[in-house]
């Protein structure tokens, strides 16, 4: 049952209980007005002043060096996604965000990488809390928990479209992890997952769709879903991860999927020694 079945449901119940009959037409108008307080689709809004000062990439003339960074990331990401790799790619427009391990700073470079594509005249992103066991984007961005994955995925929301929101960033909306359940990571491996993924890929073939995901060493979970993307960065932190951790993490990925590693935490001065994507960010400047 959805959660607007539900609160129809409970305000039908109300309403016989208080009057004793039916009086359908005020009823039905009370109903109404509840499912507005129950389900409501205004945008959500981000606290940019905190995003700012923790780091995150909010447009406000500031922070240049970070844009820039990301702005690198995510023109190879964009060309695979819509340039000629995007053909020999399945679902190039789902990219995953992953590390090895835990706390290397996956959730900050999916939110800046979703606001700086955000940032771009004529792309959408749709940022997702996937990270289903240690879901941290809502509370990164400041914004309140609404029903998510989870809820979709357990069928107590029924539609896509409502476990997308709007943000008060024009071009990025969200979906969050949803309500906490003991089976979440198995939900995440699951069929209806795929049906989901393949869904978003292709009711929305212009909108880059990122996933902030749980690591990969120790949740196979992750490797299932790894195969319903087209791509996926790895998040690495310097002078902590090793090299035997991102083979690991990486040796059993789809080899169609297009790859990418990110150094994160990283001393500027050292940010060229990673050349693929070679993001770094440094506490230093
Ligand atoms: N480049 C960075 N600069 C400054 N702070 C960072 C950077 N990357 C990550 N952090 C901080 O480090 C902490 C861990 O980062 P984050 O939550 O993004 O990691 P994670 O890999 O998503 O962790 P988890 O495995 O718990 O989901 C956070 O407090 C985050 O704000
Ligand atoms: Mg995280």
């Amino acid at each position: 049952m959805s959660i607007i079945e539900k609160a129809l449901a409970k305000q039908q119940q109300k309403n016989t209980q208080n009057t004793g009959t039916s009086d359908q037409t005020s009823g039905q108008q009370q109903v109404k007005n509840n499912i507005a307080d129950v389900a409501p689709k205004t945008a959500l809004t981000l606290d940019k002043k905190s995003l700012s000062e923790r780091g995150y990439l909010i447009d406000n003339g500031t922070r240049h060096s970070i844009k820039d960074e990301f702005r690198q990331i995510k023109r190879k990401l964009l060309n695979n996604a819509f340039g000629n790799a995007a053909k020999t790619l399945h679902h190039s427009n789902l990219i995953m965000v992953s590390s090895a391990k835990p706390n290397e700073g996956k959730t900050f470079v999916a939110i800046n990488l979703a606001l700086s594509i955000a940032l771009e005249q004529d792309k959408t992103v749709l940022l997702i809390d996937a990270d289903v066991l240690r879901p941290s984007v809502v509370r990164e961005l400041g914004v309140q928990e609404n029903p998510g994955i989870i809820d979709y995925l357990l069928g107590d929301s029924e539609q896509v479209s409502d476990i997308i929101y709007d943000t008060d960033i024009d071009k990025l909306k969200l979906i969050p992890a949803g309500k906490p359940h003991h089976l979440s990571n198995e939900l995440l491996a699951s069929e209806k997952m795929a049906t989901f993924a393949n869904e978003l890929a292709n009711r929305y073939p212009d909108r880059i769709v990122i996933f902030d995901c749980p690591p990969l060493i120790g949740a196979t979970e992750t490797l299932v879903l790894a195969n319903l993307m087209g791509q996926a960065l790895i998040v690495v932190e310097e002078s902590k991860t090793t090299i035997a951790d991102i083979q690991a993490a990486t040796e059993h990925l789809n080899e169609n999927l297009a790859l990418g590693l990110v150094l994160n935490k990283a001393i500027r001065s050292h940010k060229d020694l990673y050349g693929y994507y070679g993001y770094g960010y440094g506490t230093k400047d």
